[in-house]
C-alpha cells in the first residue's frame, strides 16, 4: 500500500471494513470510470447528433479521480476500466493511467484497462503499455469506411485501424467490440469475425441498449444476438467455453478461425445475477447499475475533507442500494428509453 495511504487512520478502517458486497451477495470488484462525457465520434446508438456536454469546471480533477479510484481499490476492486465518452480525449489522461498503475505494482489491482473508440490510440498505445495496461477494448462496428462514417457520424476507420495495429505492435492484447445493428452490420458479422481472429483479436458482439434519446427508434437498431448466433452456426462451429474476462461477455471458441467470440446479451439473456461492477462518472456520480437511474454523489464527500472516511461511508451506503438488475425492453410499444442518460455518460 502506498505510504500516503497507510498514514491515514480512515484507510486502516476502510481496509478493515473489507470488500464491497451488495445485499444480493455480489462482490463489487470491477469499477468502470468515465473520465469524460465528451467524444470525437457521435455513434448513432450512443449519442444524439447534437449533444450538450458538461461544463469543464464540473469535472473532477485527475487527482480527485485518482483518489476516488484508490478508495475503491482499497475496498477490493481488482479491475479498473477507464471509459468515456472517449477516455483518450481527456486532457492529460495518461497522467491518471500512470498514477493508477502504482496499484498494479503493489498487486492490489489485477487489471488497469480502457475501452476506446481507437481514434487517438496510435498516439497513446506505447504509453498505455508502459503503464501496465495489458488488454484493451476497441469499438469497431464495421470494416466498411463509408458505413463506419455513417455509424460514428464523425469517425475515420483508417485512423482506428492504425490505432489497433500500433496497439498490437506495442504488445497490447486487443478485443474488438461491435454493437450488432439491424440492417447495418448484420450481414458483415462473419467477415468481421474472420478479420478479427485473423489478426489475433477476440471479438465481442453487443446488443444495443436503450439509454437516452438518440433520434432513432431502438427497435430499428436492435438485433438479437440469439439470431446472430444461429446464423453464424450455419457456417461455423461455436463451442461454449468457460473463459471469462470479468465483464458480462460469454465466450465461444470458433473452430474454423481458432478465435474467441464473445456475446454481450443484456436483452436476450440477462446476466445481472453475476454483476460485479459499478460505474462512476467524471463528476463523481456513482451508478450502481447501467440500466437504472439511481445514483449516489461521491463528489461532495470527496471534497468535504481529505480524510477518506466520509467517502468510504458514502460508497458503502451506495453499494447497499445496488439493484438486482436492469429493466431494458426494446419493442414497438416501449417508446421511452430505460434511462434518460446516454451511454456516453457512463461509458457502458
Ligand atoms: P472485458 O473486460 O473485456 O470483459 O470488458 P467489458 O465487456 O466489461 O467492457 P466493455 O467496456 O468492452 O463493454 C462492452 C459492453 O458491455 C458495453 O456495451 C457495455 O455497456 C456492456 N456492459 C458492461 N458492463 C455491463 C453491465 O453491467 N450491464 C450491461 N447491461 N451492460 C454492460
Ligand atoms: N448499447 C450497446 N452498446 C453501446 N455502446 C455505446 N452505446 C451503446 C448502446 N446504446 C458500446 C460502444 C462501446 C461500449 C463501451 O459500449 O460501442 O463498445
Ligand atoms: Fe463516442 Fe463510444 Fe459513444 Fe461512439 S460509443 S459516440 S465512440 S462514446
Amino acid at each position: 500500500m502506498p505510504r500516503d495511504l497507510i498514514d491515514r487512520p480512515s484507510v486502516a478502517a476502510a481496509a478493515k471494513a473489507g470488500p464491497l458486497m451488495d445485499t444480493f451477495g455480489r462482490a463489487v470488484t470491477y469499477l468502470r470510470v468515465s473520465v469524460t462525457d465528451r467524444c470525437d465520434f457521435r455513434c448513432v446508438y450512443c449519442m444524439a447528433e447534437h449533444m450538450t456536454f458538461l461544463p469543464k469546471q464540473d469535472l473532477l480533477s485527475l487527482e480527485e479521480l485518482d483518489r476516488l479510484c484508490s478508495a475503491f481499490v482499497l475496498r477490493g476492486v481488482r479491475k479498473l476500466r477507464l471509459t468515456g465518452g472517449e477516455p483518450l480525449v481527456r486532457r492529460d489522461v495518461m497522467t491518471l493511467f500512470r498514477s493508477l498503475s502504482r496499484h498494479l505494482e503493489t498487486g492490489q489491482l489485477e487489471e488497469l484497462t480502457l475501452t476506446t473508440n481507437g481514434s487517438q490510440l496510435a498516439r497513446h498505445a506505447a504509453d498505455l503499455a508502459a503503464c501496465g495496461v495489458k488488454r484493451i477494448n476497441v469499438s469497431i462496428d464495421t470494416l466498411d469506411p463509408a458505413k463506419f462514417r455513417a455509424i460514428t457520424r464523425w469517425g475515420e476507420l483508417s485512423k482506428v485501424l492504425e490505432g489497433v495495429s500500433t496497439a498490437k505492435a506495442a504488445g497490447l492484447k486487443v478485443k474488438i467490440n461491435a454493437v450488432a445493428l439491424k440492417d447495418v452490420n448484420e450481414h458483415e458479422i462473419a467477415s468481421m469475425m474472420e478479420w478479427a481472429h485473423g489478426e489475433g483479436h477476440d471479438l465481442s458482439l453487443i446488443e444495443v441498449m436503450p439509454l437516452g434519446e438518440v433520434g432513432e427508434e431502438r427497435v430499428d437498431q436492435y438485433l438479437p444476438l440469439s439470431d446472430v448466433r444461429a446464423r453464424l452456426e450455419e457456417r461455423f462451429t461455436l463451442t461454449d467455453i468457460a473463459y471469462r474476462t470479468g465483464g458480462p461477455a460469454r465466450y465461444v471458441e470458433v473452430k474454423e478461425t481458432g478465435g474467441r467470440l464473445g456475446f454481450i446479451t443484456p436483452l436476450t439473456h440477462n446476466f445481472c445475477e453475476g454483476c460485479n461492477r459499478v460505474r462512476v462518472t467524471c463528476t463523481g456520480t456513482l451508478y450502481m447499475c447501467l440500466g437504472q437511474e439511481d445514483a449516489a454523489d461521491l463528489r461532495a464527500p470527496l471534497r468535504a475533507t481529505r480524510d477518506d472516511a466520509v467517502l468510504q461511508a458514502a460508497i458503502d451506503e451506495a453499494i447497499f442500494r445496488k439493484p438486482k438488475g436492469h429493466d431494458f425492453v426494446i419493442d414497438r410499444r416501449t417508446r421511452q428509453p430505460a434511462v434518460g442518460r446516454h451511454m456516453s455518460t457512463t461509458g457502458g
